[in-house]
């Protein structure tokens, strides 16, 4: 355990040593005070002591809203850095301002219209039941494996009619693209441009393949046959692409792990929602509360202004802590408690706010929700059996393992 984590503990470190990127903190779980030091003394921090130095950590819920709210103020473009704690050369809408976000958004937008929903709805339901179904009974298995990645792996693999015997390479790509870290790793590197090298070359001929023939409502036949995306450069359609295997990917997964983990650790709250159906909607947003999947985004500030207190210079990253905002007790009280009626869970910040709100974040409800329902509906416990392991990174909030055991009462 690092000495930063250990000083924490206790309140003692200094708020100048704290450093919200410590991946420490994550992989062990040890995350909870640092922010709770920094909503209390001071919601925008500026952090020197970080390999990505100097940033601004925005800490509490309505400074993190101020700044989503303000997109000509704090820029996601990626000429400036785009939306990563590491500046990162995304060629795609999530890390560009308006005028051409809005434009580029539009093309994607119907594929998560509430009519495609409930199509996918059907698909995902019956691919979920086989799944649950082949689970082993009083046995210890993986759950991330077995259960989280496998599902959101194939719930990709229908959106993108790619090959489904080879889905888990799309597992794969998810993990490289969202692998921050090993970009500045001179052993990493080169295996993660390998791997990116890969999925270009398979979009690549994917799209020109899907735009010789008709339409079809698979997403890369839809991106191939839209007039916008049509004009984009090669980098920009895959980088829109990889937004989307990467987005729809690891958060969903980590969602469906951290529900998991919230029922073991509050299994009062497993038996409210056993005796009241009725809240599995909120329950599922809750989790996403709970768990928040995506742990920040950054923003550049674009014009010397204020900001908490704070003066920020045009120029500046800025980092808003979606964990920490979930935690703010100002606005959910008893925040780290998981409780499935929580009144204002949907004011979760998981799915960021604003222009840039995330455009899946109906399909991950649904997803999580699907597998709760079928969960219930067969009286499935979940019992976890071992400590989780959670990766070390700030590429996303969650687990890659998890071992449990499951009945039925
Ligand atoms: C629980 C699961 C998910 C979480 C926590 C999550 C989180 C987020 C967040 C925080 C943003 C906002 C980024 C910003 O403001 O800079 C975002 C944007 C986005 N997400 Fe998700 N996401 C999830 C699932 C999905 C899924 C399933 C898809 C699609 C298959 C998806 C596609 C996108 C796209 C395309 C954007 C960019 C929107 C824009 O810039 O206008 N996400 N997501």
């Amino acid at each position: 355990m690092s000495t930063m984590v250990d000083l924490v503990a206790v309140g003692k470190a200094p708020l100048e040593s704290l450093d919200p990127s410590d991946i420490q903190l994550y992989a062990q779980d040890t995350w909870r005070p640092v922010f709770a030091r920094f909503r209390e003394e001071a919601p925008v921090h500026k952090v020197t002591v970080s390999p990505y130095s100097p940033f601004w950590a925005v800490t509490t819920h309505d400074l993190c809203t101020y700044v989503e709210t303000h997109p000509e103020l704090f820029s996601s473009d990626s000429k400036y850095g785009g939306i990563s704690i590491v500046d990162l050369p995304f060629q795609n809408f999530i890390a560009m301002d308006r005028p051409r976000h809005t434009e580029h958004r539009k093309v994607i937008q119907p594929m998560f219209a509430p009519g495609e929903l409930a199509r996918m709805g059907e698909a995902i339901r019956q691919r979920s039941t086989t799944v649950i179904d082949s689970l082993p009974v009083g046995e210890t298995f993986d759950w991330v494996d077995r259960v989280s990645i496998e599902l959101t792996t194939q719930m990709l693999a229908i959106l993108f009619d790619f090959p489904w015997e080879n889905r888990r390479q799309l597992t794969e790509w998810s993990h490289w693209s969202r692998h921050v870290e090993a970009v500045s790793d001179p052993e990493l590197a080169p295996i993660r441009d390998a791997k990116l090298a890969e999925m270009t070359a398979y979009f690549s001929g994917e799209w020109s393949r899907k735009r010789q023939l008709d339409p079809g409502s698979d997403l890369i036949s839809r991106m191939a046959h839209s007039d916008v995306m049509g004009d984009l450069t090669w980098d920009e359609k895959l980088g829109t692409l990889a937004l989307l295997i990467v987005g729809g990917n690891d958060t969903t997964r980590n969602s469906m792990s951290g529900m998991i983990l919230a029922f073991n650790e509050f299994p009062d709250q497993w038996a409210k929602l056993r005796a009241d159906p009725e809240l599995i909607d909120n329950a599922v947003v809750e989790i996403i509360r709970w768990q928040t999947p995506i742990l920040a985004m950054r923003r550049t500030c674009v014009a010397d202004t204020e900001l908490g207190g704070q003066q920020i210079r045009k120029g500046d990253k800025v980092v808003m802590w979606y964990i920490s905002a979930n935690r703010d007790e100002t606005v959910f009280p008893e925040a780290d408690r998981y409780i499935v009626d929580r009144p204002n869970a949907r004011d979760h910040r998981s799915f960021g706010f604003g222009i840039h709100r995330c455009l899946g974040a109906r399909l991950a409800e649904l997803q999580v929700r699907i597998l709760l329902e079928e969960m219930i509906k067969r009286n499935m416990v979940v019992e976890i059996v071992g400590d989780p392991v959670r990766p070390a990174t700030l590429a996303g909030h969650g687990f890659e393992t998890m071992p449990v055991r499951i009945r039925y009462e």
